[in-house]
């Protein structure tokens, strides 16, 4: 244990934190996994373990608690940072900006001081694609100009400026930027997922919700678009492809100094309805739909080049439109309701949190 390199990784319990741990964990390198819980649930540390065969280091705790995520990275002796932690409902951001500038900015900033504070320097960035904004063009490489378009969006974008700021200012910093498109699905074996609380905003847990049973039909936002039927088309990345591209990432920083942008996508769009026609092949079940006009927002056409991925990183995402829909529709019939119903993990429970590792709640 003690030669595997220790990564705090923030907003581990979460959907692409969750996919991340296995994937760090799989790789030889030992996550310590940081979270709030305020979207993810603690059911999800108990088959993280199951899945992985080994312990699963987890914190509790808010990272705008700076002298906390000092103390961690001193206690665990991290070598880099993953950050992932951070609010990520466009339509709350617009509603609550403060609440996301206060979290994904301020969030940063604590986890960069307490970082310097212990000469930690590599940290890899959880960004989004939706920097860009509507692009001018398609596919979207990363020479593209960012036009954030909702406070969310603008969050992250000041959070990659940060960044640039401080490798710039430092020369030993290391910082890996990974502009996310489309995440969905599920691990294979149906033991995590993503679990959205109340009505999910994103396309494939909603087709997902309505295949199940538990909704009555989606809703296609547009069929008017510039497209080839007419429905949105984006760049959906498998989760567990896009849990390698942190794998590399990391890598890549703790064996070369520089810093780094790049897309993770898998270069190819596909529209809505053929999201739908997927899943219900993946499924055998039929999912009825409805369209309905334009989300305010929502763009035509949204691809990447991700090519720089390729060269800078080895990355490149592996799985299809079919794998996606197949994971996710297992996911979904194994946790209709996601973690809840399951027996919470009992966070203090005697025999969980010795195998836990070292859990403490600092909220
Ligand atoms: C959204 C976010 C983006 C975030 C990404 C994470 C917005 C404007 N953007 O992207 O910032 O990084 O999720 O995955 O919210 N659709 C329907 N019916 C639905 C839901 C979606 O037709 O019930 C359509 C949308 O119009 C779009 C496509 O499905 O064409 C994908 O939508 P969604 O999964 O919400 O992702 P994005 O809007 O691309």
């Amino acid at each position: 244990m003690s030669q595997q390199p220790r990564v705090l990784l923030t907003g581990g319990a979460g959907y692409i934190g969750s996919h991340t741990a296995v994937a760090l964990i799989e790789a030889g390198y030992a996550p310590v996994l940081v979270d709030d819980f305020s979207n993810s649930s603690p059911a999800v540390l108990k088959r993280l373990e199951q899945l992985t065969g080994q312990p699963v280091v987890c914190e509790r705790g808010d990272v705008q608690d700076r002298p906390w995520v000092e103390g961690l990275l001193r206690r665990h002796a991290c070598q880099a940072t993953i950050h992932l932690a951070g609010f990520k409902a466009v339509g709350e951001s617009v509603a609550q900006p403060l609440k996301y500038y206060r979290n994904n900015v301020g969030g940063l900033i604590s986890v960069m001081q307490a970082m310097q504070a212990v000469d930690c320097r590599a940290i890899v960035f959880s960004s989004s694609a939706t920097v860009y904004g509507d692009p001018a063009s398609v596919p979207i490489d990363e020479t593209f100009a960012c036009a954030p378009e909702s406070p969310y969006a603008h969050s992250k974008l000041v959070c990659e400026q940060m960044l640039a700021a401080q490798a710039k200012a430092q020369a030993d910093w290391r910082v890996g930027v990974l502009r996310y498109f489309n995440p969905v699905g599920a691990h294979p074996s149906g033991q995590i997922g993503e679990d959205p609380g109340g009505v999910p905003n994103n396309l494939m847990p909603y087709i997902a919700q309505v295949a199940v049973g538990q909704r009555e039909k989606l809703q296609v936002f547009g069929n008017d678009y510039p497209t080839p039927d007419g429905t949105g088309v984006r760049d959906y990345l498998h989760v567990t492809d896009l849990a390698l591209g942190h794998v590399a990432a990391v890598k890549r920083l703790l064996q070369c100094p520089g810093s780094f942008t790049v897309n993770l996508g898998t270069g190819a769009g596909t529209s809505v309805l053929g999201v739908l026609r997927a899943f219900e092949r993946a499924s055998g079940r039929s999912v009825p739909f409805e369209f309905v006009p334009r989300r305010a927002g929502d763009v035509a056409q949204y691809f990447a080049d991700a090519s720089l991925a390729a060269s800078v990183l080895g990355w490149r995402a592996s799985h299809g439109i079919e794998a996606m829909c197949r994971d996710a529709w297992h996911w979904q019939q194994r946790n209709p309701l996601g973690y809840a119903g399951e027996v919470a993990h009992e966070l203090r429970g005697s025999g969980e949190k010795s195998r836990l590792g070292s859990f403490s709640d600092a909220i």
